[in-house]
């Protein structure tokens, strides 16, 4: 198994492995080692039924299911991410790292290209290590106290993601679970549980800071989004049918690139389970 750098900040493509087969637990462990190093990793000319990229993702511990769009009829736990000519807007078209809003986000996202556009359609990802530790001293003491409060229903302004998914985008959504927990805290500096390293932890869920009124915590918020995503800390890839992107979400964040209006983008995302932010 190689590993390629994709770019300086992360992101690196990783040759010699089938994701159809079964893997055995050092190749696993190797993968995890390239994740951990790269944040996120790129394998190309894959060739997955749903079955089998869930049957991976599985490696790695529980799967997240989405509460708010609906997973594929024959396996729930594969979200179809389809964008056609008819869509305006895109799934994941914000900096963000998923299911922030959850007490326990996900851990890691599995994506897997079945039909990209002819030209465009790329995702970003940012390093929120390096994010991090390009922070003054001095706005790091501070953030080290504060605890962001992370909404996953609601967009700003008050329109429930339901309704503004609905009516925004093609994909087919689902009435959450009545008991599902739709806003959490989470510290804005977290701690890798298995690097040990501190990154900034933000992203469009993030609505308001802990203890601040929304004019105190706005700016603080907008200055460390605009900063979390510096051309430095960013890689892009191009996406090529039969290509995966593996990324951990404890230290990245990604969008989505909305620029193929006439064409249609089709991508089988599962998402593994993680833990409680510290
Ligand atoms: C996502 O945010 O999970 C979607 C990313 C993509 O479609 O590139």
């Amino acid at each position: 198994m190689d590993a390629h750098p994709i770019a300086g900040s992360l992101g690196a493509e990783i040759s010699g492995v089938d994701l159809s087969q079964d893997l055995s637990d050092s190749v696993i462990g190797e993968i995890r080692s390239a994740l951990l190093d790269h944040q996120v990793i790129f394998f190309r000319d894959q060739n997955l039924t749903p079955q089998r990229q869930l049957a991976f993702a599985r490696r790695w511990g529980k799967i997240h299911l989405h509460p708010f769009m609906a997973g594929m009829p024959d396996c729930p736990e594969v979200l179809e991410i389809r964008k056609t000519p008819d869509d305006k807007r895109n799934f994941g078209g914000s900096w963000h790292t998923d299911q922030m809003f959850a007490p326990q986000p996900a851990m890691g996202t599995i994506l897997y290209a079945q039909q990209v556009p002819s030209v465009g359609g790329d995702t970003m990802f940012s390093n929120q290590y390096l994010a991090y530790e390009a922070l003054s001293d001095g706005m790091k003491a501070m953030l080290s106290r504060v605890r962001g409060v992370c909404v996953g229903d609601k967009k700003r302004g008050g329109v429930s993601r339901m309704d503004y998914n609905a009516a925004t985008i093609a994909m087919k959504t689902v009435e959450p679970p009545k008991d599902l927990q739709t806003t959490s805290m989470h510290p804005l500096v977290r701690t890798h549980p298995e690097t040990g390293r501190k990154s900034l932890y933000i992203g469009s869920h993030v609505h308001y800071l802990e203890g601040m009124t929304e004019s105190e915590c706005a700016p603080l918020i907008q200055y460390l989004r605009d900063h979390s995503v510096k051309p430095e800390f960013v890689c892009r890839f191009q996406w090529r049918n039969g290509s995966l992107a593996f990324w951990d979400n404890r230290c990245t964040q990604h969008l989505a690139i909305n620029d193929y209006p006439a064409e249609t983008r089709v991508m089988h995302r599962v998402t593994v389970r993680g833990d409680t932010p510290f």
